[in-house]
């Protein structure tokens, strides 16, 4: 596999093509970012860190039968994936209420949702990722209720197995964001799950260990994501 141009800088990724029309680089940068990348930061081993935790949880969702994008480590700081047509909706399981779900409707911080809800935002840094619904996003041509369907059934599936190897490590999975696209028209999990796009709080204290600490000012970010990588057996270096 030959890795070529570059084909997108994100905020904390770059996307590159290969020799293979079907296959790309992700490349996981030290870059940080919040609030829309109003604030962005470089994290020392952030790149590292994120791309191992990445691979490890994408292995652990495809042992449970989930299609993820995920083809193998090239390096610390790169993957080879599958080319996905990408659906620019993002898929948000809550467990516990935290962030937006907070400031939106007033409840507490902390409390346990049940059942877990489900949520849908439009991909979209300039409109600052509005949250839209399924007749909206039908209606504009974003996804099919088909794949809408598949996309809520693989989120609350996700849910079920990482919840399950968090808690085994000491650690609430409080939320996460997910985002899907099609390869040769199934839907398939796409882009990252690791501390960046999702919360995790130790399970005793509530000690935030999450992108929070990075959003909050509260430091030891990448401390914090390689103690939960740790707790739940992914190696770094
Ligand atoms: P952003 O675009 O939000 O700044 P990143 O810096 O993480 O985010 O950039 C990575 C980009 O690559 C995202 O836009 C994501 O949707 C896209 N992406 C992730 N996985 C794949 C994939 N398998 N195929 C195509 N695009 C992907
Ligand atoms: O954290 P924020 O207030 O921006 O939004 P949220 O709706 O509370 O986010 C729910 C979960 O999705 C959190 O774990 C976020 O880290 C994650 N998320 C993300 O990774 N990227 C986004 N664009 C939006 C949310």
């Amino acid at each position: 596999m030959e890795k070529r141009q570059e084909l997108y800088a994100g905020k904390a990724k770059s996307v590159y093509a290969t020799d293979d029309p079907d296959r790309l680089v992700l490349h996981f940068r030290d870059d940080t970012s919040a609030f829309d990348g109003e604030r962005m930061e470089s994290l020392a081993r952030k790149g590292m860190v994120n791309n191992r935790f990445n691979a490890f949880i994408m292995g652990k969702l495809e042992e449970a039968g989930i299609p993820t994008h995920v083809e193998g480590l090239l390096s610390d700081t790169e993957c080879l994936v599958k080319k996905l047509d990408m659906i620019p909706v993002e898929c948000v399981v809550r467990n516990v209420a935290a962030g937006g779900l907070v400031k939106r409707l007033g409840v507490q911080e902390g409390q346990e949702l049940t059942p877990p809800t489900f949520e849908l935002f439009l991909k979209n840094d300039q409109l600052h990722d509005p949250m839209i619904n399924e007749s909206l996003a039908v209606t504009f041509g974003w996804a099919t209720a088909e794949q809408l369907a598949e996309m809520k059934a693989l989120t609350y599936r996700v849910n079920d197995v990482l919840k399950r190897l968090f808690a085994d490590g000491g650690l609430l999975l409080v939320d996460y964001k997910l985002e899907f696209g099609l390869f040769n028209g199934q839907i398939v999990l796409g882009d990252e799950f690791s501390p960046d796009g999702c919360r995790l709080w130790d399970a005793e204290t509530r000690e935030k260990l999450d992108k929070d600490r990075f959003r909050q000012g509260l430091g030891g970010v990448i401390e914090a994501y390689e103690e939960v990588g740790r707790r739940i057996g992914v190696e770094f270096k």
